[in-house]
């Protein structure tokens, strides 16, 4: 099986991480990366630096979740995020969508769609 492959880096609020993951288990992502991060919006950034007075930055505390697929459809985890992580404040977050050339299980060596899916051998 052949395919385009793609991860979805979705940074966005802590406290809607369960959730999220919990949808995303529904529609068969079962592997990603979370990680801590902190970050900048746009409706921050614009107060960095006014008249070249350096403002007070707020780096805000934010998680990113790392989504590898091949068979999962983007749209659908663009989907599930839009569903679980929307609150309509400033902040949601953002999702970035960008392909990916190669994927290798480093276990047995199994690359692409091999190395993103557990079909028993
Ligand atoms: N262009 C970007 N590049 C990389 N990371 C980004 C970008 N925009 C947002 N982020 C990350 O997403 C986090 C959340 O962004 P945020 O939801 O505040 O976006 P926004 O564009 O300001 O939208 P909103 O108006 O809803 O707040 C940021 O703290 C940052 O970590
Ligand atoms: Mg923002």
């Amino acid at each position: 099986m052949s395919g385009e492959m793609y991860k979805v880096s979705v940074v966005t609020r802590q406290e809607r991480l369960k959730d999220f993951q919990d949808a995303l288990n529904e529609i068969g992502v079962i592997a990603y990366t979370v990680s801590a991060v902190e970050g900048f919006g746009t409706q921050l950034s614009f107060t960095e630096t006014y008249r070249g007075v350096k403002q007070e930055i707020h780096l805000l505390p934010k998680v990113l979740v790392e989504i590898v697929v091949s068979t999962v459809p983007v749209d659908d985890i663009i989907e599930v995020a839009k569903a679980q992580l929307r609150t309509e404040e400033p902040g949601d977050g953002k999702i970035f969508v960008s392909k990916v050339t190669k994927v290798v299980r480093i276990r047995t060596g199994e690359l692409d769609y091999a190395a993103l899916t557990n079909d028993a051998k």
